[in-house]
């Protein structure tokens, strides 16, 4: 398997982010908002590194339902949405690929009137994207190729790896890209 990105650089790189956040918000609680499942590892690997008042959150958005490697319909689970009035909110999604999914969600947590709202993304895949929507926060700008691991999952398996890799045209041959 084709590693992209090795856990060590990872690791290093959400050292920066990290320092990138607690600099803006200057110790002003926060609460941050993870869009299930990708977001699992970026998300407690960050927050370990946020020395500051934050509170945490998960909402489960997905737009890819087994075998496939190309967005289906956005389906959000709304009953997930913390009441995030007043509050500094951080939305962190694993990729933003065509934007579609953080473009639904930002709309839909503005709408809670939050004090402010920003959003961090591990991954951002280069010529994809549809919406036009710039993170706050980006680990990596990757090119176009459906990327797995570090909580990225293909009909949800290998989200555990600690590194990101390139997807095996072997498996991806089977799927709607072939
Ligand atoms: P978007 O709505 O097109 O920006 O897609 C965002 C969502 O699609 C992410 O939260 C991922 O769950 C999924 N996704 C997009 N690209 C990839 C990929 O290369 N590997 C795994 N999941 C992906
Ligand atoms: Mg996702």
């Amino acid at each position: 398997m084709q590693i992209l990105i090795t856990a060590e650089r990872i690791q290093e790189r959400l050292d920066e982010l990290a320092v990138e956040i607690k600099q803006h918000y200057r110790e002003q609680p926060i609460t941050i908002v993870g869009v299930l499942t990708g977001c699992l590892m970026f998300l407690a690997d960050l927050v370990r590194r946020l020395d500051m008042p934050v509170r945490l959150a998960l909402i489960q958005a997905s737009s890819y339902r087994g075998a496939v490697t190309r967005p289906g319909e956005l389906q959000v689970q709304a009953e997930l949405v913390p009441d995030l009035r007043g509050r500094h909110v951080l939305l962190l999604d694993d990729i933003l690929d065509t934007g579609r999914t953080l473009g639904h969600l930002v709309g839909q947590l503005r709408g809670l009137e939050p004090a402010s709202l920003r959003v961090g993304v591990l991954l951002r895949k280069e010529g994809r994207q549809e919406l036009p929507l710039e993170p706050d926060y980006c680990g990596f700008r990757i090119p176009d190729l459906f990327v797995i691991g570090y909580g990225l999952d293909f009909n949800d398996e290998y989200r555990h790896l600690p590194h990101v890799a390139v997807l095996p045209a072997a498996t991806s041959s089977t799927t709607d890209r072939a």
